[in-house]
């Protein structure tokens, strides 16, 4: 087995060939004068099984570019097989036509990897669920919420009773009751929010009694950080004793990190480092990662040794 990365995700990717007990291969991913990528696989991969690792995510016409080459010439060195490690798939938003001659670019990004030579996917917390059916060859959803459920756990210890877990939008609503399931079926919340244009959220109305309660808002992408910032002033009108967001997806684009460092109704947001852009938060008092790394390294392990990953689903 042979772990690649491009620039998305070197410190994940680092993170993870530890847990294996392996090293991430060398391989040159510059670009030429010209910005074109240029990629240059420095060991022998054939007959192996590798597993590239790299997230679609800011700047993200690049960082898919990168993973296109670098399958590319891992296909034309004839490795055996080539899994994209995709921890965090972009472009998954524009999942459907929005109006009329609107692009569904998950399906359009699916069938780029497809057709550079990717023979599987492994990702994590797909923006929505049926962006597994847009491949065509065998994609691994994983989920980030166990690594969510300790820091829960661990941050509120003694008043788990008091907990209740709130969906962002009702988009959401079975990422949230997946997470309640866990936490003793807590109850749940929902709050109705509207985007009036692209980037722009508005909570209309909190649905479900949040008073005295220590909230979760749980959702898959935190961007601008307008839906959470939001959610927490509204929930903490109605009463709400605590409001700390878990979110698998740290895009966090633009001053968001600014907007949820003064979000005073925001106690708390944990992301994990599906995305490499760690460097943005150091410093931030309410933001803490939590890192995949085991989870991801565990599917790897079990990929490459055939062995089934469905309880890393459980
Ligand atoms: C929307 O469907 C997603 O799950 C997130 O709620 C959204 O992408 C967050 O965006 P922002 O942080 O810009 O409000």
């Amino acid at each position: 087995m042979k772990l690649l990365a491009g620039n998305a995700n070197q410190d994940l990717a680092a993170a993870i060939a530890k847990r294996l007990d392996t090293h991430v291969a060398n391989a040159m991913v510059h670009r030429f004068s010209d910005s074109e990528v240029r990629v240059e696989i420095n060991e022998n991969v054939r007959g192996e099984d590798v597993f590239v690792i790299q997230s679609t995510s800011c700047p993200a016409n690049e960082t898919l570019m990168e993973l296109l080459i670098m399958i590319d010439a891992l296909s034309r060195a004839s490795a055996s097989r080539i899994t994209a490690v995709i921890p965090y798939f972009g472009y998954a938003r524009q999942d459907r036509k929005v109006g009329p001659r609107t692009p569904i670019t998950a399906k359009l990004v699916a069938n780029l990897i497809t057709t550079a030579g990717a023979d599987r996917v492994l990702t994590i917390d797909l923006h929505a669920g049926q962006v597994q059916g847009f491949f065509d060859i065998p994609t691994d959803n994983l989920y980030a919420v166990k690594e969510m459920e300790k820091h829960i756990r661990a941050a509120h210890a003694g008043q788990m009773d008091k907990i209740l877990v709130v969906s962002p939008d009702t988009g959401g609503v079975v990422r949230a009751r997946s997470l309640s399931k866990r936490l003793e079926n807590s109850d749940l919340a929902i709050v109705d929010k509207r985007r009036p244009e692209p980037g722009k959220a508005e909570v209309m109305n909190i649905i479900g009694n949040v008073a005295g309660r220590h909230c979760i808002l749980f959702d898959d992408i935190v961007d601008s950080g307008g839906t959470l910032v939001q959610a927490a002033t509204a929930l903490k009108k109605e009463g709400a004793t605590s409001v700390s967001a878990y979110v698998t997806h740290a895009v966090l684009s633009g001053d968001a990190v600014a907007r949820i460092e003064n979000a005073e109704d925001l106690d708390r947001l944990v992301v994990t480092d599906t995305i490499g852009n760690l460097d943005q938060r150091v410093g931030a008092k309410r933001i803490e990662t939590v890192s995949v790394d085991r989870l991801i390294g565990e599917a790897i392990r079990r990929i490459a040794n055939e062995e089934s990953i469905s309880s890393l689903f459980d």
